[in-house]
C-alpha cells in the first residue's frame, strides 16, 4: 500500500494539507505518487486553462546589482560578472519586436540598480503602456519601498514578481547576507497584494540547506498567500559565487511540486522556468506536463543576454527572440500544448 495516496486524495478535495503532511508527501514520495499527482494536476489545470500556455516576454534590463545573495550570478561582490544596462530605447526596442512576434505581456526583470530609480521606472512604463495599451506590464526589480511601488503600479505597472526565496526564516539567512531580512521580504510581497498588483513569489528548489520542512513551509506559504503567480525552479550553481560547489536541484522535484502547487490553487499562474530548460534539455516540457502552464522566453538583446547569467550553462542565450519563440511554440505543439497570444491573467477555479 502506498501511504501517500489517501494524502494525496485529500490534498484533491481540500486543495489543503498540514504542513507535516506535506513534509511527509515530499520525503516519501515516489513514482506512483508522483505520477497520481502528476494526473490531478493536469486534470485541475485543463478544467481551468484548457490546453492554453501563456507565455511572457522575458526583457532583462540590468545586471547591476546592489545586493550579495550567496546563490546569485550577478550579486555585487562577483567581480567576474560583466555589468550592461539596458537603456530605455533598447527597451523599448524589445517590446516592439516582443509585440510583433505575439507577446502580450512583458516582464522587466534586473538586479536592483538604483539607475533604475522610480522617475526613470515610471517614465518607462508610461511609453509602453501608451504604445502597447493592450499589453500586461510585469515588474522584477527586488526589495522597493512602499511608496515606489505604489509609483510604479500608478504609472501602469500590473504586476510584480517577488520570489520569496524561503518561507523558513533560519533557511532565508543561509542564503543571504545579513542586510537582507525576510520580514523586509515578506512585508514588500504584502506591500504589492495591498496596492493592487497581481503577485508572483517563489523559491527554488534544492538550494544549499534547504529541508523537506522548509519547502513544506513554503507550501504552507503558497496555500495561505495565494499568489497570482509562482516561479519555482531547480538552484543551479554559479561558479563565481559562494555556493558554486553545492550540488544542484532536481528536475524530479522541481515537476513534482509543480503538481503539489497546482493541486493546491488550480488557477495558479505557475512557469516551466528556463532553469528547469537548463537542467534538462525535456525540462520545460516536463513542467508543463507536471502542471505549469506559463513560458517565459527571453526577448532581450542578444548582445547582452550571456551577461544575465544567475546561474551557469543558461540556455537561449545565443537565440534571436523570434527564435526562442518559435521553439517553443514547436515544443508545446509537440506535447499537445497551444502558445497563445493573450494577456494571460489569471482566470477564477
Ligand atoms: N539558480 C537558480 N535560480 C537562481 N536565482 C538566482 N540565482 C539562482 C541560481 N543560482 C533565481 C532566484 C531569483 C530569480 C530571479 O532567479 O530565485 O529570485
Ligand atoms: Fe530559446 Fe528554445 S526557447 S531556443
Amino acid at each position: 500500500m502506498n501511504q501517500l495516496l489517501p494524502l494525496i486524495d485529500r490534498l484533491v478535495r481540500a486543495h489543503s494539507l498540514s504542513e507535516e503532511e506535506y513534509e511527509t508527501l515530499i520525503t516519501e514520495r515516489n513514482e506512483q505518487a508522483a505520477s497520481l499527482l502528476r494526473q490531478e494536476a493536469v486534470r485541475l489545470r485543463k478544467a481551468v486553462y484548457g490546453n492554453a500556455v501563456f507565455t511572457r516576454g522575458l526583457i532583462e534590463l540590468s545586471n547591476y546589482c546592489r545586493n550579495d545573495c550567496l546563490y546569485c550570478g550577478i550579486r555585487r561582490s562577483n567581480a567576474h560578472a560583466d555589468r550592461y544596462r539596458l537603456t530605455p530605447e533598447e527597451i523599448l526596442a524589445c517590446c516592439r519586436e516582443g509585440y510583433e512576434l505575439g507577446f502580450r505581456t512583458f516582464v522587466l526583470q534586473g538586479g536592483e540598480d538604483a539607475w533604475f530609480n522610480d522617475e526613470r521606472l515610471c517614465g518607462l512604463l508610461r511609453q509602453i503602456k501608451e504604445q502597447y495599451p493592450d499589453c500586461a506590464i510585469t515588474l522584477s526589480l527586488g526589495e522597493r519601498s512602499r511608496e515606489s511601488y505604489q509609483r510604479l503600479f500608478d504609472a501602469g505597472a500590473d504586476r510584480y514578481l517577488l520570489r520569496h526565496e524561503t518561507a523558513d526564516k533560519a533557511h532565508y539567512e543561509k542564503l543571504h547576507p545579513p542586510e537582507l531580512s525576510f520580514d523586509n521580504r515578506m512585508e514588500c510581497l504584502r506591500n504589492l497584494r495591498e496596492i493592487g498588483y497581481q503577485v508572483g513569489c517563489g523559491f527554488m528548489v534544492g538550494s544549499p540547506f534547504q529541508t523537506p520542512a522548509a519547502l513544506a513551509k513554503d507550501l504552507k506559504f503558497i496555500e495561505t498567500f495565494r499568489p497570482e503567480m509562482c516561479g519555482i525552479g531547480p538552484f543551479i550553481p554559479q561558479k563565481d559565487t559562494p555556493f558554486g560547489q553545492h550540488a544542484g536541484g532536481s528536475v524530479e522535484l522541481t515537476c513534482y511540486l509543480l503538481s503539489i502547487l497546482r493541486i493546491i490553487q488550480p488557477n495558479l499562474l505557475l512557469p516551466a522556468t528556463t532553469a528547469l530548460g537548463t537542467l534538462d534539455p525535456q525540462g520545460r516540457e516536463k513542467g508543463i506536463l507536471s502542471g505549469a502552464n506559463v513560458v517565459m522566453p527571453n526577448l532581450s538583446p542578444v548582445s547582452v543576454r550571456k551577461k544575465y547569467q544567475l546561474y551557469d550553462n543558461k540556455i537561449c542565450t545565443g537565440e534571436e527572440s523570434a527564435q526562442c519563440r518559435g521553439c517553443l511554440a514547436q515544443r508545446m505543439d509537440a506535447i499537445g500544448y497551444e502558445l497563445v497570444i493573450d494577456r494571460g491573467d489569471p482566470k477564477s477555479n
